[in-house]
């Protein structure tokens, strides 16, 4: 697989999923300009609430609509005005007299869009499956706690790959839960894990300094976790870990290609804690660990060679080979 910048955007199977692109909370007041696979998207929302995704794009005179203002609940171009409403409707020209209906070809094509766990999803094609399943957010014993999309410069490819690795913790996490003498890991075992994730379980001995205190309920220095990863298709991670005390930390992790090497990262908890301990504290950990592999991941070039022989791989990455095996199989054509 080349590192050409047109790798990802340009790949059907890719196009047709599910991406978390924007929170949910930051479409309302004014639209949001997104990138997905290289298509710049404006996302806003009707009158009704409901998110409308479309390209950034005036049929007018070709203005970014991103940077017009929500007027009544529907979204004004900048330039002359014209507005658009649910489904992408044009529903006002105000250069035109009375009565005179916005011209057919004034209406946005829109895409794929759909709200789900505080996250806008959208798709640049028809979308073959389903939004990750993540069944804690029906259980009640669980919260869901939800953290900023942030930019980084790495392709999406390799976020997932990171996500699923855990023989980096020793070295990329210094500054948080990585205890510098433990790298060796247990032999890999693949399997299914609950709701159609693919990956395996392992147990990890974690720092717990004081900023790891609220995330893991406990005040000793170690604490011992008992966690699974896993995949679904294409870019889509979850982390599970579980202490002795019963308290379960899961982590949707989420890569969404903006380009080739660029990436939206945005991650979604899910506790079954007795909610008392503000989300910020909780999450000021996770954010630290975030911070680190971004550290890492921004200095690697292009997209992750997913065939079987151009990067060197032991025991340890087995849950990786996997999941870059079945990715390229994923984006290959079938005919
Ligand atoms: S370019 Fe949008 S209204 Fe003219
Ligand atoms: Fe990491």
């Amino acid at each position: 697989m080349s590192t050409s910048t047109s790798v990802l955007c340009s790949n059907d199977a890719l196009r047709n999923s599910w991406y978390a692109v924007a929170r949910a909370d930051a479409v309302g007041e004014r639209p949001q300009a997104v990138t997905l696979l290289g298509c710049a998207a404006v996302l806003y929302r009707d009158p009704a609430g409901a998110v409308v995704a479309a390209p950034d794009r005036c049929p007018h005179r070709e203005s970014p609509l991103s940077p017009g203002a929500m007027v009544d609940g529907t979204l004004e171009c900048p330039y002359h005005g014209w507005r658009f409403g649910a489904g992408g409707r044009c529903v006002l020209v105000p250069s035109a007299s009375d009565g005179v209906p916005p011209p057919p070809r004034a209406h946005l094509p829109t895409f794929p869009v759909t709200e789900r766990y505080g996250l806008v999803w959208m798709s640049v094609g028809t979308p073959a499956g389903d939004v990750p399943v993540v069944a804690e957010d029906d259980d009640p014993a669980f919260r869901r706690l939800n953290t900023p999309v942030d930019v980084w410069q790495v392709s999406a490819t390799r976020m997932a790959d990171n996500f699923l690795d855990i023989t980096h913790f020793p070295f990329v996490h210094t500054g948080t839960f990585g205890i510098a003498q433990e790298t060796r890991v247990p032999k890999v075992e693949l399997g299914p894990l609950d709701h159609g994730w693919f990956g395996y379980r392992y147990e990890v001995r974690a720092r717990n300094d004081a900023l790891a205190n609220a995330a893991s309920g406990q005040t000793t220095e170690i604490v011992e976790r008992r966690m699974s990863s896993g995949f679904t298709m294409p870019l889509a991670v979850r982390s599970t870990i579980q202490y002795h005390t019963g308290l379960q930390h899961i982590l949707l992790l989420l890569s969404t290609p903006i380009d080739d090497v660029t990436s939206y990262f945005t991650f979604v908890v899910w506790r079954n804690d007795d909610h008392t301990v503000p989300a910020e504290e909780i999450l000021a950990f996770d954010l630290a660990i975030g911070a680190e592999d971004k550290r890492m991941l921004q200095q690697l070039p292009g997209v992750l060679p997913l065939d079987q022989t151009t990067l060197v791989s032991v025991q340890a990455d087995k849950c990786s080979v996997e999941w870059r095996r079945r990715l390229l199989e994923f984006m290959t054509p079938t005919s």
